[in-house]
């Protein structure tokens, strides 16, 4: 998990979820960036600009936490139902109120976004990790 962050929020990037969709590349080239260290440029948008890029990134991998300042209280019984999309030649996109248990018992993802594969080639089942292009 790597985490980057500016004055108003922390984002947290998980390797292990991220499906190489490059949505978060085309979205906000000018603070993703694979070309550059650190991968993600903090100053380069708003806080406002870089939460709503985020919240297209359609496996979870990208997150992000408001500080306190900003933070309003978090209420599971407000957050979505559980939506599940099926991406052409590609994953289960996984949203809203939905955990994700794996085989022993142990709490993968306490709710969406997660991406599920459907190809059976990910070497990180149950989630996609972007195996399925090849
Ligand atoms: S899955 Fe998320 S973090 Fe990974 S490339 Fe796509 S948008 Fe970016
Ligand atoms: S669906 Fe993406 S690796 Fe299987």
């Amino acid at each position: 998990m790597k985490q980057y962050t500016n004055d108003e929020i922390n984002v947290r990037w998980d390797p292990e979820k991220c499906i190489h969709s490059a949505e978060c590349l085309k979205c906000l080239p000018g603070v993703f960036d694979v070309d550059k260290s650190p991968w993600i440029n903090m100053e380069g948008a708003t806080s406002e600009v870089i939460m709503k890029a985020i919240d297209r990134c359609p496996s979870g991998a990208l997150s992000y936490k408001k500080n306190e300042k900003l933070q309003a209280p978090r209420d599971l019984g407000q957050a979505p139902p559980a939506q599940i999309r099926v991406m052409k030649d590609g994953p289960l996109l996984v949203r809203g109120r939905c955990a994700l248990i794996g085989e022993n018992g142990e709490t993968i993802a306490e709710e969406g976004p997660f991406a599920l594969c459907r190809c059976g080639r990910s070497k990180n089942k149950p989630l996609c990790d972007g195996s399925h292009k090849s």
